[in-house]
This record gives C-alpha cells, sequence and structure tokens, in this order.
C-alpha cells in the first residue's frame, strides 16, 4: 500500500454535440464542466469493503462487500446503489489488473451534480474511483489509461457505452470525440456561456440506446441518414467554436436537437425547457447526454440569467457551470 487515504474529484460532462451518433462512430463534441463527483478512498479496520455515497439531497448509502457478496442499505434513491456499482466495479478492475486486495476498504463517494440527469455522473464516479484506488496502491495511471478503465467500467455496469464520457472525464477540457480515431482537445479561446438545466428522468441512458438501436434495426436508411447529418453537425461545429462564431454554434445546437428529437431521445418536459430558453433568447439549446429526460444545455452569451429564468419557469433546475480544463485530480493525504 502507498498513500492511507486518497480522493480523486472527476468533472461532469455536457455533449455540445453528437450524443447517440457517437455510439455509430460518428463524432461529438463534450466539454468537461467545473462540478463532478468526488470519490475517497482510505484504508479502514476491519476485513471488508464498504462504499458510502451521498450527495446534496441525499443522505446516503452504504455497501458492504465481503469477498463476493453485496450487501446493501440503499436510504433514498436506487441511482445511488447504481452509483455503488460503478465504484465498485472500478476497484474490481484495478485490483484484478494490478493486484491489491479490496478487504478493508472504505470508499466515500460524494457528488456536487444530480446523480443520473446525463451529466455523466457515472462515468465521473468510474474515472474517480480508479484514479483514487490506483493511486492508494501505488500504481501510477496517466489520463489516458484511466480513461480506459473507466469506460471498462461503463461497459461492464452498463452494456453499453461509447468511450466520450470517461475519456472526457478523465482528460478534461472540451474534446473531439470520434470513436477508435481520434480524440482531440479543441482550443477554448473564447467563453463557452452554457447554461444547464434538467428535469426528471424517465429513462436510462442504457435504455435510450436500446431504443435508438431498435429504430436503427427497423429504419437502417433512414436513421444511417440521421446519424450522419450529426456527424456533419459536429465537424461544421469545430470550425465555429474555434472561432467563437456563436450564432453558427447555436444554429446547429438547434439542428442538432431536431435530429435528437426524431430519434426519440427528447420527451415533453425536456423540450419544453428547450424551447423556453431559446425563447428567453438562447441562441441554441438542446438536450445533453442520453436524453429521456434529464439534462438540456442553452447557449445564451449576455442573457444567461434571463435563459436560466425561463428554464425554472418551464418547471427545470438550473445550474451553473464553466469548462474544466484539468480532468481528474488526485490527493493523497500520506
Ligand atoms: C451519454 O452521455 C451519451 C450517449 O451518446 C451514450 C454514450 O455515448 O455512451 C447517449
Amino acid at each position: 500500500m502507498g498513500a492511507l487515504k486518497v480522493t480523486a474529484t472527476a468533472p461532469g460532462v455536457v455533449k455540445l454535440f453528437g450524443e447517440h451518433a457517437v455510439v455509430y462512430g460518428k463524432p461529438a463534441i463534450a466539454m468537461a464542466i467545473n462540478k463532478g463527483i468526488k470519490v475517497t478512498v482510505e484504508e479502514s479496520r476491519g476485513n471488508s469493503l464498504v462504499i458510502f455515497a451521498k450527495d446534496l439531497e441525499v443522505k446516503g448509502v452504504a455497501i458492504r462487500v465481503t469477498g463476493d457478496s453485496i450487501e446493501g442499505s440503499v436510504i433514498n434513491d436506487g441511482q445511488l446503489s447504481k452509483l455503488a456499482s460503478y465504484a465498485l466495479t472500478a476497484l474490481r478492475i484495478i485490483s484484478g489488473k494490478y493486484g491489491g486486495d479490496l478487504r478493508g476498504i472504505r470508499v466515500i463517494i460524494e457528488s456536487q451534480l444530480p446523480i443520473g440527469a446525463g451529466l455523466a455522473t457515472s462515468a465521473a464516479v468510474s474515472v474517480a474511483t480508479a484514479a483514487a484506488y490506483a493511486r492508494l496502491i501505488n500504481v501510477k495511471l496517466s489520463k489516458e489509461d484511466i480513461a480506459k478503465v473507466g469506460h471498462s467500467v461503463e461497459l461492464t455496469v452498463q452494456g453499453a457505452a461509447s468511450p466520450m464520457d470517461t475519456a472526457v472525464s478523465s482528460i478534461g477540457g472540451v474534446m473531439y470525440i470520434k470513436p477508435g480515431v481520434e480524440f482531440k482537445r479543441l482550443s477554448t479561446s473564447f467563453k463557452i456561456p452554457l447554461v444547464v438545466g434538467y428535469v426528471e428522468r424517465e429513462l436510462t441512458t442504457g435504455e435510450l440506446v436500446k431504443r435508438v438501436k431498435a429504430l436503427y434495426d427497423k429504419y437502417p436508411k433512414v436513421i444511417e441518414d440521421i446519424m450522419n447529418s450529426i456527424g456533419a453537425i459536429t465537424d461544421e461545429a469545430v470550425t465555429a467554436l474555434s472561432k467563437g462564431d456563436y450564432v453558427t454554434l447555436g444554429e446547429l445546437m438547434n439542428i442538432n436537437q431536431g435530429l435528437l428529437e426524431a430519434l426519440g431521445v427528447s420527451n415533453h418536459r425536456l423540450s419544453s425547457i428547450i424551447y423556453m430558453a431559446r425563447k428567453a433568447g438562447a441562441l441554441g439549446a438542446k438536450l445533453s447526454g442520453g436524453g429521456g429526460g434529464g439534462a438540456m444545455i442553452a447557449l445564451a452569451p449576455g442573457v444567461e440569467d434571463k435563459v436560466a429564468v425561463a428554464v425554472k419557469l418551464a418547471g427545470g433546475e438550473v445550474i451553473l457551470i464553466d469548462v474544466d480544463h484539468e480532468g481528474v485530480h488526485v490527493e493523497d493525504y500520506s
């Protein structure tokens, strides 16, 4: 063992362009945000592995793992037990690959973001847990290595996931992602004045990815064209981002939203806050992430406050965010 207690903080992620299409190999642009998940991993007495999770609204969850059996007491929220399973899988993948005895480990998860709203909290938990536990057992991993472990965690827990969320949460900044081909950081000398809103979620990302696949299987030609168009939007957006061309970015966001609606991944409440944001002066607004409720982003230079009020009036919650340039950040207390 190296340190006795390590904390890792990993940012949440908003998707500027390309969610869902990225699952089919099309490019996407995502941005790490300055709010995320903090995971503390420490040695504790006894030979159980205990995971506690707590966030702003929910009291917490404690899961005790002894050998292969998991006992959990979930307080209030099934979402938290899901988060704990991402943490547990991250611990198992790291200890399976690099050694490390999971008995006598305590994990505490704290969130500055609503869990499961489409802001990549599961990716952030996977990344932060992997980074913290690797440091605890003295294994040096680059941010790219941590991103890969994070992606394996998501694949293990939810079956399908693109590498986008875990890469951006681990590395930080604004990234252009073309799975298997290219991951590059985009220069962001311009501010990206976004308002993030969210509503309750009806379906999980996994369920929505499955729905889109069913639609693809039924109408392959139609859906293939939609995916290609989303990819083309993302490529246009790279140029607009490099010039700080907000008007073009806004228009591209609106077209992207139309295509996400066509894929059936928005819903009434989410679309309502998107339309209200536009009405209040946002240059563009679209859902961000898996959809089915959950998060939206509005590009609102100079009218952030007005747009935030409109989103609230339409029944959404608002989070103020900025870009995070650092990605996962590890501190040890030994
Ligand atoms: C979820 O944040 C984004 C999706 O494209 C799924 C994925 O990329 O794994 C819907």
